[in-house]
């Protein structure tokens, strides 16, 4: 064991120093002037952040009065309302009618596009690709500040291994590393270079912390952890955001160690602020003060203030911070310089936009036509949702299609614009969505293509209610499901390939849409039983916005091509890849289970005392009775038109110190029939550490495009820093001893080579 103390006498001076550095920390005269003059209701109301409920809505509650708590200066800012003619009619009243004239911010949940609608950020994680999602980031930036938003609830960072829980949709995945870089990209692409930019706006990172390891995956659930775990496995995306600047932090719903994350003084002030250095704002997430009281924190006077104390600055629809703190400071439970704290990093935010010059800078009314939904963005959307798609088989090497086929193209999902742009999706309109059906006919206009519905999404009335909150996802048909079905018989029957496009409609994933069965609903996966009796070349094109248990499928004599929800140019973007204009490249960042059961399941797994062996059953092992560990398709899996070879693994050193980077190359080789991309990726076996490491863990990666026939060498640098850890006492460490590296296709990748840190 080591030494307590100097890790102790570290811990102190760290603080310390953190300490000093935010005193330290530049004030802005013109915040600090304000403040000055600002009465302590003035400053309590810059906490409130209302909804008028344009938007989406997301709890039951719905912002009232707005209009006369902005004139009466009780609103620091507004979301779900767009468009600059309605953004100014606000400013206006914020800049106009209240005695010191503060505006006001505008946010917005601009998830995975704003108008033009980009895949899921589950399906963009997909592509590996830092260069297109920052383009994405770059896009939705410029179309939402276009329409007068300058503030954007993004990026979601939460890491999630329940594949229930259907907010993964969001996020990046599994993986801190990847999740981490993403994270980075997000922030970049939203605030740019120069955020008094008008085409740039503060981004949010959220939800902090831990949302996605909700218990059993069900949304909104306790969460309860390691701080091992989280510091090594949970926390890195967040950071990766705070150190790339971003400007805000939403708190999560969820208790973090028992304390609801908008009242966890550990989690907002020691660990983010003073640990991290962050300096920015830090909003509650929808009503999450209010929801303490449920929690069992107290009445809504005790968890406002317990908020206010934990460092949360503003406070999302719930007016809890509004109604509630004068009357805690008048008993002495909340200071006036904890109020003047919060309201202090709600002016910054404000000044950093330059607001305070200029509060109409994002109100240019000529931009929306000018920047929103142009043919170059729609163009990009195409483009990025080819390369989010994941191909996980393809069935005697029936794909790409040829462009003069005779096609049966059935299946509930493949003429149902309401379920092409995904969930969170707000700003985007269903009614401009390419369908699979419209982009067979833009892309392969020689086709002969015979459409039939085949089966409904599910044939359960009651899930259609739960998931058509914001418009018609699941519709029943008026037809009996057997006359669909028969339709789609006839259609394949016809025909000399079948393409089914089928899985979960939109709102089946996303916030509050957490599912036990996560399998593609029965009535679709018996008219695909019925297509695979055909004998017929059967293509499914599989949308969802999670991993699906897909077993039974996959042992069918198919194909499968995993779309996601790929936004506005679902359509076309499908028919690219299935006619092979582009060859697909995605690779999965959450592992697909066999079955519900493994489910938390996860790449970087730990050994355990007794692993099981490989391919078999052993009694008192680490294992099922009734299936195998592994997943069915693993972490950083995906298939290409083409094949790619990998051979000569080198290191450029056998031995390094512990502050030393290693580098692996590694020579690649495209050895199929067409032109792709691949995805090199390193993974990292550390042998021996002082708390138990996981089995292998993503280190690096590089996207690399290979001409057919063509060969190349890729090198992937492992810093210092990526071989180091949080220890037993969260110390960013990394410990001498051997380390393997393995790099390949995925996580199984079997190429291998060793070193040792001294
Ligand atoms: C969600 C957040 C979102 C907020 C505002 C909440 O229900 O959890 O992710 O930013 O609503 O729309």
């Amino acid at each position: 064991m080591k030494n307590q103390k100097p890790t102790y006498i570290v811990q102190v001076f760290i603080f310390l120093f953190n300490a000093v550095l935010i005193q330290a920390q530049e004030t802005i005269p013109q915040v600090e002037e304000l403040l000055d003059k600002m009465t302590l209701e003035e400053k309590i109301g810059q906490l409130n952040l209302l909804t008028p409920g344009g938007g989406v809505a997301t709890g039951s509650v719905v912002s009232k009065n707005v209009e006369e708590k902005i004139n009466a200066g009780q609103v620091g800012g507004l979301f779900g309302v767009s468009g600059p003619e309605r953004v100014r009619v606000a400013q206006e009243l914020a800049v106009n009618n209240t005695r010191l004239k503060i505006p006001l911010l505008f946010g917005s949940d601009v998830i995975h596009g704003y108008k033009t609608t980009f895949p899921i950020p589950l399906g963009l994680s997909s592509s590996w690709d830092m260069d297109l999602i920052k383009k994405v980031a770059r896009i939705s930036a410029t179309e939402a500040t276009a329409d007068g938003i300058n503030w954007n609830f993004s990026p979601m960072v939460d890491i999630a291994r329940d594949p229930r829980w259907g907010r993964i949709a969001e996020g990046a995945g599994e993986d801190p590393f990847l999740g981490s870089a993403i994270a980075k990209t997000m922030v970049e692409g939203y605030q740019g270079e120069d955020i008094t930019d008008p085409n740039t706006m503060l981004a949010c990172v959220k939800h902090f912390a831990l949302y996605g390891a909700s218990e059993a995956g069900r949304d909104y659930h306790t969460v309860d952890m390691s701080r091992t775990r989280m510091f090594n496995q949970y926390l890195p995306p967040y950071k990766a955001a705070i150190d790339a600047g971003v400007a805000t932090v939403m708190s999560s719903f969820n208790d973090v160690d028992g304390v609801p994350a908008s009242g966890n003084k550990w989690l907002l002030t020691d660990l983010l602020r003073e640990r991290w250095g962050f300096n920015g704002m830090v909003v509650s997430d929808y009503t999450s003060v209010n929801e303490m009281i449920a929690h069992g924190l107290g009445d809504l006077q005790q968890v406002s203030a317990l908020a206010l104390k934990a460092g949360l600055d503003m406070d999302m629809v719930g007016e809890g911070f509004l109604t509630t703190l004068k009357r805690s400071y008048d008993e002495g439970k909340v200071t006036e310089p904890e109020i003047t704290n919060a309201c202090r990093r709600v002016l910054e935010a404000k000044h950093k936009l330059g607001l305070f010059e200029d509060p109409y800078r994002y109100l240019d009314e000529k931009r929306p036509k000018k920047d929103i939904l142009t043919p170059e963005n729609r163009q990009s959307a195409r483009e990025i949702a080819a390369r989010s798609f994941v191909l996980f088989k393809n069935h005697n090497q029936i794909l790409p299609l040829k462009k003069d086929v005779k096609i049966a193209l059935v299946g509930p999902l493949a003429d149902s614009r309401n379920n092409m742009l995904g969930t969170w999706a707000p700003t985007g309109d269903t009614k401009l969505a390419i369908t699979i059906l419209e982009g067979f006919k833009n892309v392969v206009p020689n086709a002969k293509i015979t459409y039939a519905k085949g089966a409904n999404i599910s044939n359960d009335k009651e899930l259609a209610n739960r998931v058509n909150v914001f418009g018609p996802r699941i519709e029943i048909d008026k037809k009996a499901p057997e006359k669909l079905l028969q339709e789609a018989m006839e259609a394949a029957n016809s025909a000399d390939i079948i393409v089914a496009v089928v899985g979960e409609a939109t709102e089946m994933s996303g916030e509050a849409a957490s599912r036990t069965d996560i399998s593609i609903p029965e009535s679709q996966k018996k008219m695909i039983r019925e297509l695979v009796t055909t004998g017929k070349p059967l293509v499914l094109v599989l949308m969802s916005g999670r991993p699906l248990t897909i077993l039974e499928e996959f042992n069918m004599p198919v194909s499968i091509l995993q779309v996601w929800h790929p936004g506005v140019e679902a359509g076309n973007a499908i028919a690219d890849v299935i006619f092979g204009n582009y060859n697909p490249s995605g690779k999965l960042t959450a592992t697909w289970p066999r079955n519900v059961g493994q489910i938390p399941i996860y790449h970087s797994v730990k050994n355990t005392g007794r692993p099981a062996p490989k391919d078999k059953f052993e009694k008192f092992k680490s294992n099922y009775l009734d299936v195998e560990n592994t997943p069915l398709l693993p972490f950083g899996y995906g298939l290409s038109y083409t094949s790619f070879e990998y051979s000569d693994l080198v290191l450029d050193k056998t031995e390094i110190g512990q502050n030393e980077s290693i580098s692996a190359t590694v020579s690649l080789t495209n050895v199929g029939n067409y032109d792709g991309e691949e995805v090199v990726q390193l993974y990292l076996r550390d042998m021996e550490r002082s708390i138990t490491p996981p089995i292998r863990e993503l280190k690096g990666f590089q996207k690399v495009f290979l001409k057919k026939g063509e060969s190349k060498k890729v090198t992937i640098k492992v810093s210092a820093e990526d071989l180091k850890f949080y220890n037993g006492n969260l110390e960013f460490v990394s410990e001498p001893g051997d380390f393997e590296v393995y790099v390949g296709t995925d996580s199984n990748a079997s190429l291998k080579a060793s070193f040792i840190v001294k």
